[in-house]
């Protein structure tokens, strides 16, 4: 079965692999901050374009909204959770890509250290809770329609920049 869960799980795969190697530029700051900058400024995009436009969309405009749909709790209760946690997301990116933009590059990696813990958090949460919930609400056949609406997300935002956004994790 095509099963759209299980496309989420890799994707917080790649994007828990992308967190690793951010935090492992940290070393750049002193020997070479240039390189340390230029890294930084493609992890951000990573970030904003790969975990923010092509994952948080599956879950914000598909998943998240299917599930509420098959129970109301759910949107007041965690799914309001996730959906606020996103925000914070965006809003701790702006501010880390704000103060790489004016070279303050050890408060940016102490910014980014609480970034890679709130994300990595969430992750846990949506794999073993969200998740599990998913897979009791919905039959077979609901979870093959979320799957090709997925694949319509990613296709709509552009297969190719996908995965050229996949090798910016490593
Ligand atoms: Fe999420
Ligand atoms: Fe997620």
């Amino acid at each position: 079965m095509n099963n759209p869960i299980e496309l989420l799980y890799k994707e917080h795969e790649i994007i828990t692999q992308a967190i690793k190697s951010t935090q492992a530029l940290k070393s750049l700051i002193e020997n070479d901050s240039e390189a340390y900058k230029n890294g930084m400024r493609i992890k951000i995009d990573f970030f904003r374009n790969y975990a923010d436009k092509y994952h948080h969309a599956k879950e914000e405009e598909v998943l998240f909204p299917e599930m509420n749909k098959k129970n109301e709790i759910l949107s007041d209760g965690i799914i309001k959770e996730m959906l606020e946690n996103h925000e914070d997301f965006r809003e701790l990116l702006k501010n880390i890509e704000s103060l790489i933009e004016k070279n303050d590059y050890l408060l940016a990696h102490t910014e980014f250290e609480k970034y890679a813990i709130a994300l990595s958090d969430h992750i846990a949460v949506e794999n073993e809770e969200v998740f599990q919930i998913a897979e009791t609400l919905f039959e077979e056949d609901e979870l093959e329609k979320i799957y090709f609406k997925f694949l319509d997300s990613d296709s709509e935002l552009g297969d190719s920049t996908k995965t050229s956004l996949e090798k910016a994790a490593i």
